[in-house]
């Protein structure tokens, strides 16, 4: 009987070479013949995911022999399994099992493998999606050559809750942006395909609405109505699936009392059915078990069941499958077909990827990227992703860095951290690869003194005493957060910057005669009023990854003059969150000095910088935006012109921001909208003209049905170059 397995298997992998030229193949043959060869225990071993030692971000159940059970065919993926040596180990087991099937290795590939790019929401600030794609794709071939297959990433959560530490794992807080961006990041991963091995299985999570967790609190309960669900949370999920994403991975919350781990209308109607979805979901580190926890499930049994019929493929960690599905169908609660359908989506990615051709392709690779590598080709697209990712808030004449200035104080621990400039989810990114910003200003500024105090301390929270500040002509400070301050299980209740921190940027510019330059590092948007007026310039940088030092260095100099643009509002206090550009406009909309209007009492409603903003070292000037007619039908295509013009002296990139509003609609509808942009290069005084072109798809919405309509009648057009400075016109829609 062995004999005869392995002959069909031999055939079958010879079919599938004989495939493997050509890009999208149908592996339905395939995958039918091992699954019709599969005992209902090796099928559900496929929908079990065990993780390696390390990174572990949950429970861990510590007796498992995950060598034996994967010899038995009771595993179908490893996740966390970081070496080619490690990756071998596992698939060796693999290939005892009686059928052979080879194991799929996944991890948290976020914004980078070795070579660490800046964190996602840094990057989403440079407004430059080509270069997102470009380093997602690096991220694939580095993470592919360790013989990973899949990444969890993109994480296309909208967040527009700063208290919430994965913000900046997302792309901000605008759907729109985060479909364009979820788009590149699937496309870079994944490629045309993974013939050539340098790409991988992508995956868009946390399905859904994980960055609406109440009061910004990881993990708590998302109450949310269906239609903003729809319009503001779904959207960039759907983006990934047209992207071609390969698979999902259900969230931990609750959506209005279901938990996403058990929810039947997005796992198996809406994704597989209605957006005909033919990956597989994967669920979050243990959500399966956590149903019982959430008070849905009364037992790991039930949890297993509700989860399975809900159109979850793969159990991460809680073995709940392996342990219960078996017992599930012979009792008759689950039908077989149900997991057949969840093999076949697992199998199906497994013969994409070559693994049925040769288990161990991925893993043939590590030659190719030794650490030399990190040393390399990548590092040029590390630092001008860091530096196109950097936010300049404020400039009082004190940057770029003149050439007069001479003796330079760098001050506060985060200037020295290569660890920090890591940032969260660093996957392989190793410290000793990082370019401080300490060494970075010395390269940049070879004949400048640099001197470098430490300022504060973090240990111990405490200010620490300064030299004489009174021969420096220029002092740069960094403030914020440590990179394990953002991310999984970080929310915070209050995201001012550190008093300390602030306190200190007031105490050197008090006692210098020279300009203080603050460089705020962190993951989410923070507050930092205290420090703001001693700072005469303020630029967000992130954590930029390997390259961090040369990248801040690039923009203090001038050699890159900055362009980045908020991709989140960045509020005046802890209490404005969630705080987001694309409210709804209310019966009594805010206005300065107003009485009975949306606002509050003891504060404004107004943000400290608002979603799109951001300086540059020159000056643009945007004109009016024009249209062609007063009225367009729906076929139309409605275009949108504008000039932009830079009147200041240095070559610089502006980035024309497009929203509209529309006027009234069948439920009310935003203040305003982003619906494109254009990053826009101009020497000084040169002027461009740009043409956006709209369609009625654009102008549309969900309505109270969920229905994607759009709606004849009046709309306003804005332009600009931050959410808070645009200049608009207006056209009717008109029916056919
Ligand atoms: C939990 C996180 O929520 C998820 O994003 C991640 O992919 C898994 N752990 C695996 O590390």
């Amino acid at each position: 009987m062995k004999r005869y397995i392995s002959v069909i298997i031999l055939s079958l992998f010879a079919v599938s070479a004989l495939y493997s030229q050509s890009r999208k193949k149908d592996y339905s043959l395939q995958v039918d013949s091992v699954l019709s060869l599969m005992t209902l225990e090796e099928k559900i071993g496929q929908m079990n995911q065990y993780s390696n030692d390390r990174q572990n971000t949950g429970p861990v159940i510590n007796n498992q022999d995950h060598l034996r059970e994967i010899r038995e065919g009771r595993v179908g993926s490893m996740l966390n399994v970081t070496s080619v040596t490690r990756a071998n180990q596992y698939q060796d087991e693999a290939m005892k099992s009686r059928l052979r099937i080879p194991l799929l290795f996944g991890l948290d590939v976020i914004h980078g493998m070795k070579t660490i790019f800046p964190i996602p929401l840094g990057e989403a600030a440079s407004f430059d999606l080509e270069l997102m794609r470009k380093t997602a794709e690096i991220a694939a071939e580095e993470a592919s050559a360790h013989g990973v297959h899949w990444t969890f990433a993109p994480n296309v959560d909208v967040s527009r809750d700063a208290r919430w530490g994965r913000v900046m794992e997302t792309s901000g807080e605008d759907t729109w942006y985060g479909k364009q961006v979820a788009k590149v990041r699937v496309e870079g991963f994944q490629g045309n395909g993974y013939e050539n091995r340098n790409r991988i299985l992508a995956c868009a999570k946390h399905f859904a609405a994980y960055g609406a967790a109440v009061a910004g609190k990881d993990y708590a309960e998302v109450d949310i109505s269906e239609n903003t669900l729809h319009q503001v949370y779904l959207p960039p999920f759907k983006a990934a699936l047209d992207a071609g994403v390969a698979t999902f991975m259900h969230s931990f919350n609750e959506i209005n009392g279901i938990p996403a781990a058990a929810h039947k209308y997005l796992q198996r109607d809406l994704l597989k059915d209605t957006w005909g979805f033919g990956g597989f979901v994967v669920s979050d580190w243990g959500s399966v078990g956590d149903l019982a926890k959430h008070g849905y499930a009364k037992d790991i049994k039930e949890s297993a069941l509700l989860s399975a019929l809900a159109g979850c493929d793969m159990d991460m960690c809680s073995e709940s499958y392996i342990k219960n599905l078996e017992q599930l169908i012979k009792e008759g609660l689950l039908d077989v077909a149900l997991i057949d359908d969840a093999v076949r989506r697992i199998l199906t990615k497994k013969f994409e990827l070559g693994l049925f051709d040769d288990p161990y392709c991925f893993n043939r690779r590590e030659h190719e990227l030794d650490d030399k590598n990190i040393n390399g080709k990548y590092r040029d697209i590390a630092r001008e992703m860091g530096a196109k990712s950097i936010v300049l808030l404020k400039n009082e004449a004190a940057l770029p860095i003149a050439n007069s200035v001479k003796n330079i104080a760098v001050v506060g621990p985060l200037n020295k951290s290569q660890w920090d400039m890591l940032g969260n989810w660093s996957a392989l990114g190793k410290p000793e690869y990082v370019i401080t910003v300490l060494d970075g200003l010395k390269k940049a500024l070879p004949k400048a003194n640099i001197s470098y105090h430490e300022g504060y301390n973090f240990r111990n929270n405490e200010l620490l005493e300064m030299p004489d500040l009174k021969n420096y002509d220029l002092i740069i400070v960094a403030v914020g957060e440590k990179s394990m301050e953002s991310g999984e299980a970080k929310s915070k209740v209050d995201i001012n910057i550190n008093k300390n921190h602030q306190q200190l940027v007031k105490n050197l510019k008090e006692n210098s005669d020279c300009p203080v330059v603050a460089l705020v590092m962190g993951g989410r948007p923070l507050v930092f009023k205290d420090m703001e007026p001693y700072a005469d310039a303020i630029l967000i940088t992130w954590w930029l990854g390997v390259e961090a030092g040369n990248s801040i260095a690039d923009v203090l100099t001038g050699k890159y003059n900055p362009s980045g643009k908020l991709p989140v509002t960045y509020p005046q206090h802890s209490g404005q969150c969630p705080i987001y550009y694309n409210t709804k406009r209310t019966g009594r909309p805010w206005r300065p000095k107003a009485q009975w209007v949306t606002g509050y009492m003891d504060a404004t409603v107004l943000p400290a910088y608002a979603f799109g903003y951001g300086l540059s070292y020159t000056q643009f000037e945007i004109s009016e935006p024009t249209i062609d007619k007063n009225a367009y039908d729906m076929d139309s295509k409605i275009s949108v012109k504008v000039t932009v013009k830079n009147t200041g002296k240095y070559k610089g990139c502006e980035t024309v921001q497009l929203y509209l509003q529309d006027v009234a609609g069948s439920i009310t509808r935003p203040v305003i909208e982003l619906c494109g942009f254009r990053r826009v290069d101009l020497e000084p005084n040169e002027t461009k003209e740009i043409e956006f072109i709209l369609t009625s798809g654009d102008l549309g919405f969900f309505n109270a049905k969920n229905e994607f309509v759009t709606e004849p009648g009046d709309f306003k057009i804005f332009v600009g170059n931050s959410s808070d400075n645009l200049k608009s016109t207006q056209f009717e829609l008109i029916k056919k």
